[in-house]
């Protein structure tokens, strides 16, 4: 049975004082008001990595990363390998958020690197995919999100493609409050399926967690949520508020 996953993602905010408190408020609200099986993530920034963890313990609350490099190890100024997330004990690392293919040029054969890296370290990526608005409103944005994931996934065997959580995150709704709905979310995760379904088979996609992102807050939690193939949520500006982050996860059921 595929997990149900609640991952924030902080993106590049919080000073480290700020980080500790939010991800122990988290974790206290987490353990005393939520009792389900849904696995709670907090996707911090790297330098915040080790600290949090540490802070986290043996708490259901996991942590996790933003990127890794596409490389083992070497002279790349700046970068982070997978291999050195897992000799961290990180559990999680998002690949392929909009941002980075965005900002930093991050396109489907670099994403289909950084997920062998991520994979061989043991890790598990949530990867992103999602449509920007002129492809959405040009209605190409069900044949976008299958090249998305073919060119980062389908190279993987089947036993490698079920250790992937996928997050559908339309580009125009991050960050810009205007949520995708429920109906328009259902519709894209049954799309990925039975486009993982038509590579591998549908036991090996009903297997996969799909998250939906993208404006989810505390009051639209529970309707997408509770679509059947929205396996969870990717949570930006929200999962930088304690209450409505650990609102957002009570919705999980
Ligand atoms: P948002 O961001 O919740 O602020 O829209 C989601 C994401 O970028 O993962």
């Amino acid at each position: 049975m595929r997990k149900k996953i609640v991952a924030g993602n902080w993106k590049m905010n919080k000073t480290m004082a700020e980080a500790q408190a939010l991800a122990s408020e988290v974790m206290g609200m987490i353990s005393s008001e939520v009792n389900s099986s849904a696995i709670v993530v907090l996707c911090v920034p790297f330098p915040y990595l080790p600290v949090i963890k540490y802070q986290l313990g043996k708490s259901v609350v996991k942590v996790g990363a933003q990127n890794c490099s596409e490389y083992d190890s070497g002279a790349y100024t700046g970068e982070v390998s997978a291999l050195m997330l897992k000799s961290m004990e990180i559990p999680y690392v998002i690949l392929g958020h909009s941002e980075r293919r965005q900002y930093f040029g991050e396109d489907g054969k670099l994403l289909a690197k950084k997920i062998d890296k991520a994979l061989a370290a043991q890790l598990t990526p949530i990867f992103c995919c999602g449509e920007p608005l002129e492809i959405r409103e040009a209605g190409t944005h069900e044949k976008l999100v299958k090249q998305q994931v073919e060119e980062a996934l389908f190279h993987l065997p089947a036993e490698a493609a079920q250790k992937i959580v996928i997050a559908y995150e339309p580009v125009w709704a991050i960050g810009t409050g205007k949520t995708a709905t429920s109906q328009q979310a259902q519709e894209m995760h049954a799309v990925i399926r039975k486009h993982l379904a038509s590579k591998y088979s549908s036991e090996v996609a009903s297997s996969i967690s799909i998250l939906y992102g993208g404006s989810v807050k505390a009051d639209n939690a529970k309707e997408l949520f509770s679509c059947p193939d929205v396996d969870g949520g990717l949570v930006g500006g929200a999962s930088l508020k304690s209450r409505e982050f650990v609102d957002i996860a009570k919705a999980m059921g």
